[in-house]
């Protein structure tokens, strides 16, 4: 069980320290990706809610739209081997804090309220320390009323520019922000986010979709002829996408900011890629002739929705000249982090289920404890349980605790883990700190080995993960948030 003398002294200190359950043994080293020598970049970031005209021109305006340094979709960009060192203030007026998605940060930087710090009070501030050790796309989101937050827009993107990448040759970049809006069309105001209707089922859809925050579906030009590299990302709470490309000129080349060996989408069963909530890919895009268009969508939905159109123009900028030539992928340089030994691996399996009711490993914490109240009244834990991994639930409403760690590993050793999901639902896993390996899917033949953060299960799938373990306390769950914040979530302690 977790010290409470621990858990109590972290929420008397909420947002000054992190703090770990101390009681299982050794506490992990809160280890650093890059060396002490690494250039650092200091920044000021800050969480407030603002108004958006989310519905539109000539519609009612939004209120309580949140958002980092007062921008919609943030987008940070620094160099790899860079170490941010975010100087962060909680400017709304509940608790929250930042997690780092797909950054191998040291765990005490990792912002999960309340494994790895206190939730940060509303007017208090945290350091982050986020070394950017592998380049790719990848966000950041609050990881305490997350469905909440995120619902209102809370997400902001972070790209780690390789320069060995220059010389690719891009002619563009263009991002694809998928996140719905769960919106009363009449008003403006924000719906219930969470339901007990959809978070034991495929989760609480928006009510309107749109991208990169439009609901008209942005038109993007573009050199024609040119190479445009897209960085696609769902960043909605609840929606899973099948992304596809009407051109035969398109290629993954990163999943989850992971260069990967090019994979024409034209190559994919359906020709498309189903993308679940906090997946990324980057696609090398081939534009058309002048005036000619890229149509992307959504075909998961009955009627496909058009997720953005890119225009060819002759513009100023473009190559004076240049022709049609044939496609041919651009690969990434491949990526660097740290592979597991897949022969020499322990094994682990997951069974991803309905909770079968409130089934406690641990003492729940009293009702009148103090952190129990701190922790009910910080809307970091949810009111329900619906879901868990291997029997274990996440703690939630008047069952607070945190439960026993799903496992605990060796520090550099290699895993192979099996995600097998026997629900009616599909179920985007993500575990924090590390970059895994796709092995093998039971349903899904052909597709290359790839690295991810997040990994797609099916319903009546067997997914193979393999990583090798780094120092700290990671959380693995789903990243369908109501899913999340209904219990679909442990937690692996490295040491
Ligand atoms: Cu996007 Cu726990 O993460
Ligand atoms: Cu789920």
């Amino acid at each position: 069980m977790i010290s409470r003398r621990a858990l109590l002294a972290g929420a008397a200190a909420a947002g000054a320290v992190g703090f770990a359950p101390s009681a299982l043994g050794r506490v992990p080293a809160s280890v650093d990706t890059l060396p002490k020598s690494a250039p650092v970049r200091r920044l000021a970031l800050s969480a407030a809610e603002m108004e958006m005209p989310l519905l539109g021109p000539g519609k009612p305006v939004t209120k309580g739209f949140c958002a980092y340094n007062g921008t919609p979709f943030l987008t940070l960009r620094a160099p790899v081997g860079t170490r941010l060192m975010v100087d962060f203030e909680n400017r709304l007026p509940d608790l929250t804090t930042v997690h780092w998605h797909g950054v191998r940060v040291p765990y005490l930087s990792d912002g999960v309220s309340p494994l790895t710090q206190a939730p940060i009070p509303a007017g208090s501030t945290f350091t982050y320390n986020v070394p950017l050790p592998d380049p790719g796309f990848y966000f950041f989101h609050p990881h305490c009323d997350e469905t909440g937050q995120v619902g209102r827009g809370l997400v902001g993107l972070l790209v780690v520019d390789d320069p060995a990448e220059a010389k690719l040759g891009f002619d563009a970049e263009h991002f694809i922000v998928v996140k719905d809006w769960r919106l009363d069309e009449k008003d403006g105001r924000w719906l219930e986010m969470f339901t007990d209707e959809g978070a034991s089922t495929a989760g609480t859809f928006g009510t309107v979709r749109a991208t990169n925050g439009s609901i008209v579906p942005p038109r993007v030009e573009a050199p024609a002829y040119g190479d445009v590299r897209l960085r696609v990302i769902v960043a909605d709470s609840t929606r899973t996408i099948d992304f596809g490309c009407e051109t035969e000129d398109a290629a993954i080349i990163a999943i989850d900011g992971q260069a990967l060996t090019p994979l024409p989408l034209s190559k994919l069963p359906n020709e498309i890629w189903r993308m679940g909530p906090a997946m990324r890919i980057d696609v090398h895009v081939r534009m058309p002739g002048p005036g000619e268009e890229v149509k992307v969508y959504d075909y998961r939905t009955a009627e496909p929705y058009l997720l953005t159109t890119l225009v060819g123009v002759d513009a100023p900028g473009n190559k004076p000249g240049r022709k049609k030539t044939a496609f041919r992928p651009k690969a990434l340089p491949p990526a660097k982090v740290p592979l597991p030994d897949v022969k020499r691996a322990s094994r682990i399996d997951y069974l991803v289920q309905t909770a079968a009711g409130p089934i406690v490993s641990g003492d729940p914490l009293p009702p009148d404890d103090p952190l129990a109240k701190a922790l009910i009244a910080s809307a970091c834990v949810g009111s329900k349980t619906f879901w868990a991994i291997n029997r274990n639930s996440w703690g939630a409403g008047a069952d607070l605790r945190l439960p026993p760690p799903l496992a605990t590993l060796k520090d550099g050793a290699s895993y192979v883990v099996s995600i097998t999901n026997v629900t009616k639902h599909v179920h985007p896993m993500h575990l924090h700190g590390h970059v895994f390996r796709v092995l093998s899917s039971s349903k899904k033949k052909d597709i290359p080995p790839y690295l991810a953060d997040t990994v797609m299960t099916e319903p009546n799938e067997t997914v193979e993960i393999a990583f090798r373990a780094a120092s700290g306390d990671w959380v693995f769950h789903c990243h369908i948030l109501e899913h999340m914040d209904s219990g679909l979530m442990g937690w692996i302690r490295v040491v």
